[in-house]
C-alpha cells in the first residue's frame, strides 16, 4: 500500500447545506493523518485549470454553520470531454495528488466514474438537497432544504388562510420528491404531487379541494415537486374548476442555502472523516453512503447500479391518509 501524502477536496454540482461541514471534516482527518489537503475551486472545472487553494486547519476552523460551499462548485461542461478529465488528471499527477474527495449528486458520482479511468483514486461524498443518490439513506443538504421549505410554507399558510385562498407551492427535487413529501407532511398539505407518483390525472388534486370546500373547509395548500407539471397550469385549473383563489408560490433557491441543520452539520462531518480514513486504509474509488443509519462506501461502478424507487412507500401512504 502507497503512502498517502496529499490529497485534493472538491464540491461539484448543486451546492448544499452541510458541503462546509464535509470540507472541513476531510481537512481535520487528513492533517490527523499527517496528510496534506488541496482544497479545488468550483468543482470539476477547479481540476481542469488548476484553480486551488491550500487547505490549513484555521482556512476551515469557522464554516460548519456556513451554508454553500467555501471551495465554490460548478456543473463542469467540459469535463464531460476526455481530453479534459486528461488535463484534470495530468494537473493531479503533476501536484503529486494521491486521491481527490468529490461531493457532490449524481452527476459528480457520474463524473468520477469517468475519471477513475484516468488512473485517479476518486471518493465520492453524496451531498445534494434532492436526497437522489439511489445507493445512500442520506444526502447532504436535504435535511436543512426541507426544514427550509417546510419554514416557508408555514409563512404562505398564514396568508392563505387570512386570505380564504388555495396555494400551490413548488419546491426543489429534480426528478425526486422527498422535499415535496417531507415538507409538504410537515405542513399538513392537502394534496402532495410528487414525480414518484404522479399519474397526469389532475382531478386526483382537485376533486379532493372541491368537496372540501363544500363541506366547509376555507384555505388549502398543494406542495408540488418541480418538474411534474406547471405550477401556474395546476393553480389556473383549480381555480377553474373549483373557484377558490388560488395563487404559485416557486420556493426556488432558498431551498439551497442557509444555515446547515445540525444534522448536515454532523452528516457532513460523519462522512468527510469517513472518507479519509478509507483513503488512507488503501480504498479505491468509493462513495460514502448511509445504510441503517450507519457509515458504508460502495464502489463508485457498483453505486449507479443500485436503483430502488427512493420513496419509501409507507410514508407516501400515509402522506395519502393525513390529507383526507
Ligand atoms: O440538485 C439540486 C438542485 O437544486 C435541484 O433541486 C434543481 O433541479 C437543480 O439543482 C437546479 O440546478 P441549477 O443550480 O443548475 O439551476
Amino acid at each position: 500500500m502507497n503512502e498517502i501524502k496529499k490529497i485534493a477536496v472538491l464540491a461539484s454540482g448543486g451546492d448544499a447545506p452541510g458541503m462546509n461541514s464535509a470540507i472541513r471534516a476531510v481537512t481535520f482527518s487528513a492533517y490527523n493523518f499527517g496528510i496534506e489537503v488541496v482544497g479545488v475551486l468550483r468543482g470539476y472545472d477547479g481540476l481542469i485549470d488548476w484553480e486551488v487553494m491550500e487547505l490549513s486547519l484555521d482556512s476551515v476552523r469557522n464554516i460548519n454553520n456556513r451554508g454553500g460551499t467555501m471551495l465554490f462548485t460548478s456543473r463542469s461542461e467540459r469535463f464531460l470531454k476526455p481530453e479534459f478529465r486528461k488535463q484534470a488528471a495530468d494537473n493531479l499527477r503533476a501536484n503529486n495528488i494521491d486521491a481527490v474527495v468529490a461531493i457532490g449528486g449524481d452527476g459528480t458520482l457520474r463524473g468520477a466514474i469517468e475519471f477513475r479511468k484516468e488512473g485517479i483514486n476518486i471518493i465520492c461524498i453524496p451531498g445534494t438537497i434532492d436526497r437522489d443518490v439511489a445507493c445512500t439513506e442520506y444526502t447532504l443538504g436535504f435535511d436543512t432544504a426541507a426544514n427550509t421549505a417546510m419554514e416557508a410554507i408555514d409563512r404562505i399558510r398564514d396568508s392563505s388562510v387570512s386570505h380564504g385562498r388555495c396555494s400551490v407551492v413548488e419546491v426543489m427535487g429534480r426528478k425526486r420528491g422527498y422535499i415535496a413529501l417531507w415538507a409538504g407532511m410537515a405542513t399538513s398539505a392537502d394534496a402532495i404531487v410528487l414525480p414518484e407518483k404522479w399519474s397526469g390525472d389532475f382531478n386526483s388534486v382537485i376533486e379532493p379541494i372541491k368537496k372540501r370546500h363544500i363541506d366547509g373547509r376555507n384555505s388549502y395548500l398543494v406542495v408540488l415537486a418541480e418538474g411534474v407539471t406547471d405550477a401556474k397550469e395546476l393553480a389556473d385549473l383549480i381555480q377553474e374548476k373549483t373557484g377558490i383563489e388560488s395563487r404559485v408560490s416557486v420556493l426556488g433557491y432558498i431551498q439551497r442555502g442557509g444555515q446547515p441543520t445540525a444534522k448536515d452539520r454532523m452528516y457532513g462531518s460523519l462522512m468527510g472523516a469517513y472518507a479519509v480514513e478509507i483513503i488512507k486504509y488503501g480504498k479505491n474509488n468509493r462513495i460514502v453512503a448511509i445504510k441503517n443509519d450507519l457509515l458504508i462506501d460502495y464502489d463508485i461502478d457498483d453505486a449507479v447500479n443500485i436503483h430502488n424507487n427512493m420513496l419509501d412507500t409507507f410514508q407516501y401512504e400515509l402522506s395519502l391518509k393525513l390529507s383526507e
